[in-house]
């Protein structure tokens, strides 16, 4: 049986189960579809300028608007200069974060231009003096979000995960995926490996898990000590109570295939009560494109949704696309 609890930084995770950061996706509607069938281990937001975020009204940001269900919680930095650091981690212990993430995972080209991502995990003592100005400011626990590197060199991604472990990080987020690789492209759990094999801080391991099957062979490849669930948990909200049940044998009350033009509707009507009107339709076409893979023919509905210009021709068009699929078998690729 893979192990089922996990401290970071004291912080006691129980299922060892992590929700990804996700621009567009990671936000209070999604995190609270998702609790609606169960715990997380760790929730979190999407990344968070550390330039901007003390600017962010908390009450109307669609960045920051959280409930207070939605606990542990971990918030996500990008961080491009050490001096940012002060006001952001002041702004995150205001909002009661669990747990602070440094993004170095980032490749998109205005961040990684601006030394964020992907760029600051190759500039090491710009990194050091960020994390030490993180750990210097609160007591939060510390994690890292990285990817594998530019290239399949093994030894150096090991240095490199030694080098974040003697900043005194509490764990690391591995994206088993070459910095430059695409989401299609299958997991390197393999490497990812690597990084379990030399460090002592918990690793907890991420890319291309999307049902039990996956999560148990990763964990076996790995030997992570923990999982962390990007795109899969906008197709199934669902996943976390089947990985907590199939892989890690928590009791879960409920099994059954939730009605998902429900479960749609329960995420339009989140988005209808937490966010101000703007910044709504572009959240309901970023999640439809995921949560409609689990239809053979999908595609319909999440073309459908993103032809709408308002809300209300969105909920139409997709309540049109439900009745008409309501007897369709749902694709259970997933399964
Ligand atoms: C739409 C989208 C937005 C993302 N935004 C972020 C982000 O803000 N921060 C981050 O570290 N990774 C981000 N990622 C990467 C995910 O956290 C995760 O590493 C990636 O999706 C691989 O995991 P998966 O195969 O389970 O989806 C994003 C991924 C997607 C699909």
């Amino acid at each position: 049986m893979f192990k089922r609890n996990l401290e970071i930084g004291g912080l006691k995770i129980s299922p060892p189960l992590f929700l990804a950061p996700m621009a567009g996706l990671t936000h209070s509607a999604l995190r609270q579809l998702i609790l609606d069938f169960g715990p997380v281990g760790l929730l979190s937001t999407e990344m968070l300028s550390a330039s901007s975020l003390p600017h962010e009204n908390s009450e109307h940001s669609p960045y920051l608007i959280r409930t207070q269900r939605e606990k542990p919680i971990s918030y996500q930095l990008l961080v491009f200069k050490v001096d940012q650091v002060e006001r952001a981690v002041e702004k995150l212990l205001s909002l009661g974060a669990d747990c602070i993430d440094i993004n170095l995972g980032c490749g998109a080209p205005k961040v990684v231009k601006k030394g964020g991502g992907v760029a600051l995990s190759h500039d090491p003592e710009r990194l050091k003096d960020i994390v030490k100005a993180i750990k210097a400011l609160c007591n939060l626990p510390v994690t890292v979000k990285i990817r594998l590197g530019p290239t399949p060199d093994v030894a150096s991604f090991k240095d490199r995960c030694l080098f974040l472990q003697d900043l005194g990080i509490d764990a690391l987020y591995v994206h088993a995926r070459f910095d430059k690789e695409p989401f299609a492209r299958p997991p390197k759990w393999e490497m990812a490996a690597e990084a379990k094999r030399v460090l002592s801080i918990p690793v907890i391991v991420n890319g291309g898990i999307f049902n039990s099957e996956d999560a148990k062979k990763c964990l076996d490849v790995t030997g992570a000590d923990g999982l962390m669930i990007g795109r899969g948990a906008a197709i199934r909200p669902w996943i976390f109570r089947d990985l907590a049940s199939k892989v890690y044998q928590f009791e879960v009350s409920n099994f059954e295939l939730p009605d998902l033009s429900v479960v749609w509707m329960n995420f339009f009507h989140y988005l209808e009560s937490l966010f101000p009107p703007e910044r709504r339709i572009g959240r309901l076409k970023e999640f439809t494109h995921y949560f409609s893979q689990n239809y053979a023919f999908g595609n319909r509905l999440a073309m459908a949704v993103q032809r709408s210009k308002t809300m209300e021709e969105a909920k139409l068009r997709a309540i049109e696309f439900f009745m008409k699929n309501k007897n369709e078998h749902q694709v259970n690729k997933y399964e």
